[in-house]
C-alpha cells in the first residue's frame, strides 16, 4: 500500500496510536508535532514539524510532502487541546486560542491539503472531534463548542466535495487515556466566585474520566476501518456504551430531562 497519510498531533495520545497503527498496516505515515526535536524516542513513522495555528508552518509541511511524495491521500485532523472554565470567567483570548487549534487549525489543514488530494480521486479526511461536541458540557463550554463547530462544518464540506471523490467524516472519541488532561488550559478557580465549588468538583470528575479512559488503540483500529469504507457515514462515535448512549439520549429525551441528567452527573 503506498497511500500517504498525514496525522496531525502524532507525538502523543490518540494521534501517536493512529500513526503507529497505520504505519504497521503499510501506509506511508507522516505524523506531526510542534517540536519534533524534543522527543528522544524513535518513531517508526516520520515525525515532522507542524503547528496548525501557524500558516507558514502548514505551507512548509505541505511543500515538503509535495516534493517528497507528490501526493497526500489521507488527512487525519487529530491535533487538539482541552480547555475548562466557567463560560462567564474564561477569558475570550483563551477561548479564541482553543478555537485556533481545534477548529481553524483543522480547517487550515483541509484547505492546504485538498489541492493535492484531489489529484487522486480516492482521498479521505477524518476530523477527530469529541463526544463532548454533541452537547454543551458544563465548564467545558468552549471545548464542546470548538468540537461541535468542527462536526457541523465537516457536514457542509462533505457535501460540497462528494462529487470530487473525497470522503469526509468525523470520529468522536469518548474518554481515552492520554495526556490531554495534563495539557488542558484551565481557567483558574477564582476565590469567592459563584462557580468555585461546582467548577472544582467538575474538574475532579473530568480528570478521573480521562485517567480511567479506554486504550487509544481502539481509536486507531476505528480509523483504519473507516479508511477501508468506500461510502462512509458523516459521523462516527467511539467510546464506552454510556458515553455513546449519551448522544442517543440527547436525541430522544425531552430537552429538560436530558439537561437534568447532565446536571446530576456534574452535581449542579
Ligand atoms: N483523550 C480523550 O479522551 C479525547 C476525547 C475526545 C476527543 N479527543 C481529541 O483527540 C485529539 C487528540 O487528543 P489526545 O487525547 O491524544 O491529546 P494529547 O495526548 O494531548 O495529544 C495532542 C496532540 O496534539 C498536538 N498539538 C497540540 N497543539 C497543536 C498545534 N497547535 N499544532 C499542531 N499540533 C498540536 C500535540 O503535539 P505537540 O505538543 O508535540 O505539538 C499532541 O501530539 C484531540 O483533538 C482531542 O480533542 C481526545
Amino acid at each position: 500500500m503506498n497511500q500517504v497519510v498525514l496525522v496531525t498531533g502524532a507525538s502523543s495520545g490518540l494521534g501517536k496510536s493512529i500513526a503507529f497503527h497505520l504505519h504497521k498496516l503499510g501506509y506511508t505515515v507522516y505524523g506531526t508535532s510542534r517540536n519534533p526535536e524534543q522527543y528522544s524516542e524513535t518513531f517508526p513513522f516520520t515525525l515532522v514539524q507542524l503547528d496548525v495555528t501557524k500558516k507558514d508552518s502548514i505551507t512548509q509541511l505541505i511543500q515538503t510532502l509535495k516534493e517528497k511524495e507528490h501526493r497526500i491521500d489521507v488527512l487525519i485532523n487529530n491535533a487538539g487541546v482541552g480547555i475548562t472554565g466557567p463560560v462567564e470567567e474564561t477569558s475570550l483570548d483563551a477561548m479564541r486560542a482553543n478555537f485556533e487549534t481545534n477548529f481553524f487549525g483543522p480547517l487550515a489543514m483541509i484547505q492546504a491539503v485538498l489541492p493535492i488530494m484531489r489529484k487522486h480521486t480516492d482521498g479521505a479526511i477524518i476530523n477527530i472531534t469529541s463526544i463532548a461536541g454533541y452537547m454543551g458540557l458544563p465548564f467545558r463550554g468552549a471545548y464542546s463548542a470548538s468540537k461541535g463547530a468542527l462536526n457541523i462544518i465537516s457536514e457542509a464540506l462533505r457535501m460540497e466535495i462528494a462529487a470530487q471523490g473525497i470522503r469526509v467524516m468525523t470520529l468522536a472519541p469518548g474518554d481515552y487515556a492520554t495526556d490531554i488532561a495534563s495539557r488542558r488550559y484551565h481557567e483558574a478557580v477564582i476565590e469567592n466566585s459563584p462557580y468555585q465549588n461546582t467548577y472544582q468538583e467538575s474538574l475532579n470528575t473530568m480528570d478521573a474520566h480521562v485517567d480511567s479512559g479506554n486504550d487509544p488503540i481502539e481509536i486507531a483500529l476505528k480509523v483504519a476501518a473507516l479508511l477501508r469504507k468506500k461510502t462512509p457515514k458523516p459521523h462516527y462515535v467511539v467510546g464506552s456504551f454510556l458515553q455513546k448512549f449519551s448522544i442517543t439520549l440527547k436525541k430522544i429525551l425531552p430537552q429538560k430531562a436530558y439537561e437534568k441528567l447532565l446536571k446530576n452527573h456534574y452535581k449542579l
